[in-house]
């Protein structure tokens, strides 16, 4: 390609750097769809084990394939003891993203072939990376809280295993199914940066746990997956649902960012944002948690009025922040929740770019000077 022919788009904004099997995001009219099945479809009626088959075969399973899936996951629930030691090395005042990025980069040091980059090797790490992730927060949390390590129950399922990890008793029922509501709307979608992040790094046959750590890394950011904790601070600075309208307009008047809201591509209303407000909706009545419903709904209403018409909608993690509060988890867990479900599609990325791999190596607009002198350092 010739220098004419190179266009720079800030943000790489409408540029199409892979091509993808897995989900199908139409931002004008709200759609998200994985492998051709609207996102409400599998929120209502899949799991987040079916939904991980889904991603990762592009077809459905049958009933004995998703119950060999589900025995391969479960199997890899536990984390070994050399892993627990290096996570109760880690200061019990470190951030859990930093702990989980750090702690995923270490799984491929007990892992006895960590480089093999073969699709097969590459499903396989993932299963691991995604059945073990679960443990290392729980096991984290648990730690710093000065509690026992809760050991994985394989008897449950991928959900309500971590909730038993992390709380130390079996989820209700109604509990699981919220979470993995959470884990099915979070798991993939299209080549968001993180995405982008794993397909880079795996892109130079480097190692999937390279890959997936470069993920994480990204999607602590606030501008990414960090923002379901920022939604969550600003719910808890507005003291009364009477208090939302102002506060949002003063944010709005210091020309703050309002978390939670935006999106690059959804100029409507993000439909992972309507799946996980009737389901904050049906937790926080459950749970005692309207106030923090009624306020977000409070803070929608003002959006929607300033906003709506720069396209800017919840996105979502606008409303995954009240879900996560209902659920009882704790305002650092809200971005390692995108985590656990993120593997699933970050892991599905990485294997659709081994199978078809080119090296990532985008150009540079270079705008600096030409032709200037070596000045030597005792003459500057
Ligand atoms: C997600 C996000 C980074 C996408 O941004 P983007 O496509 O790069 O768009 P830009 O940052 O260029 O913003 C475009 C305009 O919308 C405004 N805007 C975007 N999101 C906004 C928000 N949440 N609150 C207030 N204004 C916002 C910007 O200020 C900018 O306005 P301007 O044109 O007057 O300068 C952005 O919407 C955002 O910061 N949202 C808040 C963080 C968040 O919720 N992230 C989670 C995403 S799932």
């Amino acid at each position: 390609m010739s220098t004419a022919e190179k266009t720079f788009s800030k943000g790489l904004e409408g540029v199409v750097a892979a091509q993808t099997e897995m989900s199908f995001i139409n931002g004008t009219e709200g759609i998200l769809e994985y492998v051709g099945i609207a996102i409400g479809d599998l929120a209502s009626q899949s799991s987040f084990e079916e939904t991980v088959f889904l991603l990762w075969n592009k077809r459905l399973p049958t009933a004995s394939e998703l119950e060999a899936f589900t025995k391969d996951l479960r199997s890899h629930y536990t984390l070994c003891d050399e892993m627990i030691t290096q996570i109760k090395s880690c200061p019990k005042d470190a951030e859990p993203m930093h702990v989980i990025r750090s702690m995923i980069s270490m799984l491929a040091m007990y892992d006895t072939d960590p480089n093999a980059n073969s699709v097969e090797a590459a499903r396989q790490k993932s299963m691991r990376i995604l059945a073990v992730t679960p443990a290392i927060v729980a096991v984290f949390d648990r730690y710093r809280r000065g509690l026992e390590i809760v050991p994985a129950d394989p008897s449950l399922s991928f959900a309500a295993n971590f909730l038993y990890m992390l709380n130390g008793e079996k989820p209700t029922e109604a509990m699981t199914r919220a979470f993995d509501i959470c884990m099915i709307t979070h798991a993939d979608h299209g080549l968001n940066n993180s995405t982008f992040a794993a397909r880079v790094v795996i892109s130079t046959l480097s190692d999937v746990y390279s890959a997936i750590t470069a993920a994480v890394g990204s999607l602590r950011g606030p501008l990414h997956g960090g923002a379901n904790e920022g939604v969550m601070k600003m719910l808890n600075q507005i003291p009364t649902v009477d208090d939302a309208e102002a506060f949002v307009m003063n944010m709005i008047k210091n020309k703050e960012r309002i978390m939670g809201f935006g999106h690059r591509v959804y100029k409507a209303k993000d439909p992972r944002a309507s799946e996980l407000m009737t389901l904050a909706k049906q937790l926080a009545e459950d749970t005692g948690n309207m106030d923090f419903y009624n306020k977000s709904n409070a803070i929608e209403k003002v959006m929607e009025r300033e906003y709506a018409a720069k396209g800017i909608y919840p996105n979502v993690d606008f409303y995954s922040a009240t879900t996560y509060h209902c659920i009882g988890l704790k305002l650092d867990l809200f971005t390692p929740m995108f985590v656990l479900a993120r593997i699933a599609g970050w892991s599905g990325h990485v294997i659709e770019q081994l199978e078809d791999n080119r090296l990532f190596r985008p150009t540079t607009d270079y705008v600096g000077p030409h032709d200037v002198a070596y000045v030597s350092i005792d003459n500057r």
